[in-house]
This record gives structure tokens, C-alpha cells and sequence, in this order.
């Protein structure tokens, strides 16, 4: 067996269930599970329509390089959302689809790392935040690293800080992974911080996989969220070396289940991942990448996906903000509320009293450094529908009122 495995922590979803497990809820509440972050909102019917459209495409099997079209709809899609000259990705070289970003996270790691590259006996480091999504960690273990955490804490505005990384860890750190915005919090990673890390990246010949699967889902239509491969751009580092950014369809699209996404920026690494992807066997089926076209080629959806997220936030923030220090993130489509008590205990008790499943932010989260930025924090998903999630506000807020 693939020693990493054994080092492979259970999903947190597990975690939950042993949580809730015996726990006899009151029957007079209906369940309300705000615990995985599973969008809920309707996949545009015009999605579906083009997948049914090119049903046939099932009889063909699919490339691993994806349609030209495919590509060149994420390319400008790329170029009109960061702001990039209009040539400046090369749906060639630079774009490759997948089929969900959570098997690309994955999948990269076993293709970048060389765990032949050990530094003094000492593995190749994967550096990641802490508190995570948890492909990550999996990624980095299996691909025979160490990962390292940083932990992002609500003194860091939730966002990691590049300056506590020690010297020794940037040398043997080999890929990077960082969400942006990021789940839980939602923080985006300023324009300043990502050049830091671009500077540091090219200093320390590491790469970035910069997870931007939330980058849509943001509040201030004026302001959306900052991206690597615009602010590779705009240092100069215009072939976007050593920058990955991953997008999916799942969120932006309310799309989970089409399993499409892709990967964007240096054609070197791209060129390698190809070949890597071409064996590992990941090739998008034709209609879904009929029906990512259309997704790509079309914001009004995406606009309105916006403006339900935003209604739930202010509906929700007006409940809790009365009894607890509530913000509204940036972007994604978490609140991550801090707790009074232990998470795990405000999870399970919240639960067993108001049917309403969050997940304790412990669950997430690694200790690291002497602390475990997730513990003392629920993330709480806004993803059921409007109703629900006002209900459920209101039996958080009752169930915080019998903590004080
Ligand atoms: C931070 C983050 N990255 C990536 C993913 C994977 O999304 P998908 O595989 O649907 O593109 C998720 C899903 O929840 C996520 O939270």
C-alpha cells in the first residue's frame, strides 16, 4: 500500500456522522443540514438543455486535451473576468479541463511532486492553509510530502501569512496550494500578498495551485475577487509561470453533479499534467463539455446565483447578528462563526436540540504551531433554500441563547 494512505485523515463528513450518531432528535423540527457545502440552487435549465442537446456525444469516447471550443470558451472566459488582454491564454498550451477541481487538486500533486528531491532525508513539503479543504492534505500525504500548515485565524484576517514560514520549509516546499476565496472564511488573498507569493514561488522554485473554485460567488458586483493569473499579469510574469489557478462549474454554475471544471496557466507544467491526466483517465464526456461551454459563455446566471447567496447572507446575518459577532464574507457561501463553547459540542448539542447540522470547524483544521485555528468555529453552509436557512438562524440563535 501507498505508505501516505495510513496518514490519511477520515473525511469530515464521517467525522460528523459518529458525531450525530444515537442522538434522538426533537420530532417536532425538520432537519436542516447546513454542513457540506453542497450548492442547492437550480442547475439553469439552458445546462441542461445542452447536455441533453449532445447526448449522442456518449457514443465517442472523449479526449484528455478536451475540445478546442471547450477551451477557448474558458480562455476568454478567463480573459473577460481577470481582466487580461484578450491573447493572453493560449487555450492550447494554457487550458486544460477536469472533470471537477477535486480530482485536479489531487491529481496535481502526484504529478508535480518528486519525492526524489528530498532535502537532507527530509520529504518534500506541500504547503497548504489550515483550516483546509481536505483534498489538500490527501494529496500532499499520497504523493509521498509533508505538508505543512498555514494557519489562518481570525487575528490573520483568515488568510495566511507567508512571513511565518520558516526559511528551511520554502526550501524543500515544492507546491503550494492556497483558496482564494477561501473555504471556510471566504477571505480573498489581497493583490499584494499574491504577488509576495509569486515572488516567493519564483525564489524558491515551488509551484501554486491557487484553488478559485469560489471566485464567483462574491458580494460586491463592483469588487469581485482578485486572481493569480491577473496578478501574475500584471508583475510582468506574463507565461504565468509557476501559477495553476482551478475553476469549477460546480459552484458558480450550480452544477455539481456535471463534474467539470479546469485548470489554467504555465503551459510547462500543463504540458507535463497532460501527459499525466492522458494516463490517469480523467477525459470530460462530450455533452459535459457542451454544456460547460454554454456555462462559460453566459454571466446572467451566475448574476442571479449571486444575488440568492446575497439574500440569504443579509437574512441570515439579521437573525444572528443579535447575538453574536456575525461577518459577512467576502465571497463562497460559508459563514464561519466563532463559538462560546467547543465546536464539537456546539455542532452536537445544536443538533440534538434544533435538528440544524453544522460542521465544527476543528473537523477542517489540523493542530499546527500550538493551536488549532478551526476549533471554537462552525462553518455553517448557505446552501439550503432561503426559508430553510432563515429557520435555522433562528434555532442557532435560540440554541445561543441558552448558552449565555
Ligand atoms: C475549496 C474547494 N475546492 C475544490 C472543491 C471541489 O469542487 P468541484 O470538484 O465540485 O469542482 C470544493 C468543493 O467543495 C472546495 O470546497
Amino acid at each position: 500500500m501507498n505508505p501516505g494512505l495510513a496518514l490519511c485523515h477520515p473525511y469530515p463528513f464521517e467525522k460528523l456522522a459518529q458525531l450525530k450518531q444515537g442522538i434522538v432528535v426533537p420530532n417536532n423540527k425538520s432537519a436542516i443540514n447546513l454542513s457540506i457545502g453542497e450548492p442547492a440552487h437550480e442547475t439553469p435549465a439552458f445546462i441542461r438543455d445542452a447536455l441533453f442537446e449532445h447526448i449522442k456525444g456518449l457514443g465517442t469516447y472523449p479526449t484528455t486535451k478536451g475540445l478546442l471550443t471547450l477551451r477557448q470558451a474558458i480562455a476568454s472566459w478567463l480573459c473577460a473576468r481577470f481582466n487580461l488582454p484578450l491573447t493572453s491564454i493560449d487555450p492550447e498550451t494554457q487550458v486544460l479541463p477536469v472533470s471537477g477541481t477535486r480530482e485536479a487538486l489531487f491529481s496535481i500533486a502526484q504529478c508535480v511532486v518528486d519525492a526524489s528531491r528530498a532535502k537532507g532525508g527530509l520529504k518534500p513539503v506541500v504547503i497548504m492553509p489550515n483550516p483546509f479543504y481536505q483534498i489538500y492534505e490527501g494529496a500532499a500525504l499520497l504523493a509521498g510530502a509533508e505538508p505543512y500548515f498555514l494557519n489562518t485565524t481570525e487575528a490573520s484576517g483568515y488568510l495566511p501569512d507567508f512571513d511565518s514560514v520558516p526559511e528551511a520549509i520554502w526550501q524543500r516546499c515544492q507546491l503550494i496550494y492556497i483558496c482564494s476565496p477561501g473555504n471556510p472564511s471566504g477571505s480573498v488573498l489581497p493583490q499584494s500578498e499574491q504577488e509576495k507569493l509569486i515572488k516567493l514561488a519564483e525564489n524558491y522554485d515551488f509551484i501554486i495551485a491557487f484553488d478559485e473554485c469560489y471566485s464567483e460567488l462574491y458580494d460586491d458586483e463592483d469588487n469581485p475577487p482578485v486572481g493569480l493569473l491577473q496578478t501574475a499579469f500584471g508583475v510582468g510574469n506574463t507565461a504565468f509561470k509557476r501559477c495553476l489557478v482551478f475553476h469549477s462549474l460546480s459552484k458558480r454554475s450550480n452544477a455539481p453533479g456535471l463534474r467539470s471544471g479546469f485548470v489554467a496557466g504555465d503551459a510547462e507544467i500543463l504540458k507535463s499534467y497532460f501527459l499525466y491526466r492522458t494516463y490517469q483517465g480523467c477525459a470530460m464526456p462530450l455533452p459535459t463539455q457542451q454544456a460547460s461551454i454554454r456555462a462559460w459563455q453566459d454571466e446572467g446566471h451566475v448574476l442571479e446565483n449571486r444575488k440568492l447567496y446575497r439574500a440569504k447572507f443579509a437574512a441570515v446575518i439579521d437573525v444572528l447578528g443579535k447575538v453574536c459577532d456575525i461577518h459577512k464574507p467576502v465571497a463562497g457561501f460559508y459563514l464561519w462563526l466563532k463559538t462560546s463553547i467547543p465546536d464539537t459540542d456546539f455542532a452536537q448539542n445544536l443538533f440534538a436540540k434544533e435538528n440544524v447540522t453544522v460542521l465544527p470547524g476543528s473537523y477542517l483544521s489540523r493542530d499546527f504551531g500550538g493551536i488549532n485555528p478551526g476549533q471554537y468555529h462552525v462553518r455553517i453552509a448557505l446552501v439550503a433554500p432561503l426559508a430553510d436557512c432563515i429557520e435555522a438562524a433562528h434555532r442557532i440563535k435560540n440554541f445561543i441563547n441558552t448558552l449565555t
